[in-house]
């Protein structure tokens, strides 16, 4: 499979290492412009400079999906210079460095802390969006959810896994919003904590 995104915008979001990196890359590689977002700024640029060196625009920002108001500039701003966004894939997220817990011992400020990220995150893109996909009437939201939101993993990292649960179910919420809106479950490679979001406790 060879697809071509010339001419198509595609807003990734946890960018700056991981997975996010790899599909801003393949995102590049294949023609589009991609607009990349991260709270790491040193990494993020570094996601930029593979981007580009894979033959794609790619703009990179720092912003934190957690602020409504940064992420509805982040998407007016990739709108403005690029006519619309095409793709978005919420991407930002994991564990954010937490380690797996029985859930008693899972604090309300742990919990609270995936979910912000996970599926506020999420949903802060998927609104900001939203307008220009249905004016368009077309557009692809991805959701990189977790095999772990469907089942009991070993390590029962709880919030992640409830995280991942919603992520999954959030195609359903959002349909009429674009016309394609599917989340995509990885497992299983290695993963880094995030350095500014990581629950301290
Ligand atoms: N790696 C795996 O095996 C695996 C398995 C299942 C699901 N996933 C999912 O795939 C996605 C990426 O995983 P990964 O392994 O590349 O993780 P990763 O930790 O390498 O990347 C996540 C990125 O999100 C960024 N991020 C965290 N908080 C943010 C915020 N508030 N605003 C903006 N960016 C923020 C981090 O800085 C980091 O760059 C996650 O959503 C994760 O849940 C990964």
């Amino acid at each position: 499979m060879n697809p071509d995104f010339t001419g198509r915008t595609a807003i990734v979001t946890g960018a700056a290492h991981g997975l996010g990196r790899a599909i801003s890359i393949a995102f590049a590689g294949h023609g589009a412009s991609v607009w990349a977002c991260d709270v790491i700024e040193d990494e993020l640029l570094e996601t930029q400079k593979l981007s580009r060196a894979a033959g794609g625009a790619c703009t990179a920002r720092a912003c934190d999906v957690r602020d409504k108001d940064a992420v509805q500039r982040f998407v007016k701003d990739a709108s403005s210079a690029a006519g619309r966004v095409h793709v978005l894939v919420n991407n930002a997220g994991g564990v954010l460095g937490q380690v797996g817990r029985p859930l008693e011992e899972v604090t309300p400020a742990a919990w609270q802390a995936i979910f912000d990220v996970n599926l506020t995150g999420a949903f802060h893109f998927s609104q900001a969006v939203a307008p220009g996909m249905k004016a368009a009437r077309s557009g692809r939201i991805i959701n990189i959810s977790s095999g772990a939101g469907l089942g009991a993993p070993k390590d029962s990292g709880s919030s992640s896994n409830a995280s991942r649960s919603g992520a999954s179910a959030r195609p359903r919420t959002s349909r009429g919003a674009c016309s394609s809106s599917r989340p995509i479950r990885p497992g299983g490679s290695p993963a880094r904590c995030s350095r500014s979001t990581a629950a301290s406790d």
